[in-house]
């Protein structure tokens, strides 16, 4: 364990400001800051046991990725990427905290959800980690356990007006679970999509013979996506509940929340890089390529990308998380051959969000600050993990990037360290490159190798949202 460390030269990013300064970390935590080249700086130096020279570097808080699903069950199979390799590429990629969603199976408690997802991770995560819950059964048991939950630092819950059957909630279940978090202090996420109506166009769809991936994406109807957040925002006031909106892919959902949040309602939005990047073009990909692109909610057409990265801006939508969830294209995207609705939902993407924002940057779509302030502070706001993520502040835990703005990349599976065998982003050229990446002071990424270890992330249980009065 390396005592004192100094990182210096770099410019410090947060959401708040861009100072060229040094950075004392002492203990896993950040100690102090001074300005690049003062006496207080230069004093540091002499008295550090390691200095990392940040010169020509942004030096940014590590990346909090709040939806990730890693080792998770869906359509007959689970995830690609456990705790142990979604953690290792989440680092790569200079996010140092992510929030994955135990899942309550149906008929089971949430306790025992949870106490399966603490096995599935418990010694196997390279980064911080906590959780969510999905709540796939609301009754009288478990709406008292959200209590308990929300006591012992799991704050939020999702739910899902989508996959009948599987993770769906009605109505009646949704306001319960709504009112709960009112009186308890959680924050309801919210899956939006009608999943009855698209379970209708699904069947419509296979028996007119449109099998193929794109049948995906035109069956989950923007308007049902509009539909079921304009619902859930319904619901969520007459519980006078706060609720937060999971991948947001349609600008006529985006809509519903910007009027809400127009109202003065806490109602949040959170959008994923695929939305801003990839289209249905992609889902139309010939010989099942298609497939790679299947998700839920679904790519959209291209127009709807604008719409989104404006929401970004004027803060209709707060967060970028990836939802990361990737199945293998060999042996997983290929059980829904011939029939679109068994390919397994999800798409990888944990190694990419902070590389494909700052793409943003470089585009000239967001602000660098803003850039932080979506990958970083406000999921760790959100989530209530903050001040100890998200920013770099004395007392904040040691969690920085030294990021490169001027390194080129190629997007490839054959250099990603997630272990799925394709990239949804192959081939596409990024400007900027995570270097080093520290957790808790404990470098993880060394210059582009990996130095961290299974075991060395710790679970955080979390505060409740801090943007609630
Ligand atoms: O397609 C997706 N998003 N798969 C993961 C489960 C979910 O709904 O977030
Ligand atoms: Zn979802
Ligand atoms: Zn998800």
């Amino acid at each position: 364990m390396v005592g004192r460390t100094l990182v210096r030269g770099g410019l410090v990013i947060t959401a708040a400001d861009e100072i060229h300064a040094d950075v004392l970390v002492e203990d896993g935590r950040i100690a102090a800051l001074a300005a690049h080249g003062s006496p207080g700086a230069d004093s540091w130096a002499e008295s550090a046991d390691r200095i990392l020279d940040a010169t020509g570097k942004y030096v940014i808080p590590g990346g909090v990725d709040a939806h990730t699903h890693l080792d998770f069950p869906f359509g007959g199979t689970f995830s690609s990427d456990n705790f142990e390799t979604g953690t290792r590429a989440a680092a790569w990629g200079g996010t140092t905290t992510l929030i994955d969603f135990a899942v309550q199976s149906r008929g089971k408690s949430l306790r025992d959800g949870l106490d399966t997802w603490h096995a599935k991770s418990d010694a196997r995560c390279a980064i911080d980690y906590a959780f969510h819950m999905i709540l796939s059964d609301v009754n009288e048991h478990t709406l008292k356990e959200l209590d308990l939950l929300v006591a012992e630092g799991v704050t939020s819950f999702k739910l899902f007006t989508a996959y009948p059957g599987v993770f769906y909630s009605d109505d009646g279940q949704i306001l319960r679970a709504m009112q709960r978090s009112a009186d308890n202090g959680g924050l309801v996420m919210m899956h939006a999509e009608n999943g009855i109506a698209i379970d209708v166009l699904v069947e419509q769809a296979l028996a007119e013979g449109k099998t193929d991936p794109r049948y995906h994406g035109e069956v989950r109807r923007v308007l049902l996506e509009a539909e079921a957040t304009h619902r859930t925002i319904q619901l969520a006031r007459v519980a006078g509940a706060p609720l937060y909106v999971v991948h947001v892919s349609a600008e006529e959902a985006l809509a519903e929340i910007a009027q809400a949040r127009d109202k003065g309602l806490n109602v949040f939005g959170e959008t994923c890089p695929q939305y801003l990047f990839l289209s249905t073009d992609n889902l139309a990909e010939p010989d099942f390529e298609g497939a790679k692109y299947v998700c839920s909610t679904p790519l959209r057409p291209r127009e709807h990308q604008e719409a989104l990265w404006r929401g970004l801006r004027t803060n209709d939508l707060q967060v970028v998380s990836t939802d990361h969830c990737p199945f293998c294209f060999q042996g997983q995207k290929e059980l829904g051959r011939g029939d679109f609705s068994k390919i397994p939902n999800g798409m990888p993407g944990v190694e990419n969000r902070m590389d494909l924002l700052h793409q943003g940057v470089v585009e000239g779509r967001i602000s660098r600050r803003r850039w932080i302030e979506i990958a970083c502070a406000t999921p760790a706001r959100m989530f209530g993990l903050y001040p100890k993520k998200g920013t770099i502040a004395p007392g904040a835990d040691a969690d920085l990037v030294l990021y490169d703005p001027t390194a080129e990349q190629i997007v490839s599976a054959e250099t990603h360290h997630m272990n799925v065998d394709y990239s949804p982003y192959e081939g596409k050229r990024l400007t900027g490159r995570v270097e080093t990446v520290l957790s808790r002071g404990e470098l993880v990424i060394d210059r582009r190798e990996f130095t961290g270890h299974a075991g060395h992330g710790q679970y955080i249980p979390r505060g409740t949202c801090q943007y609630l009065i």
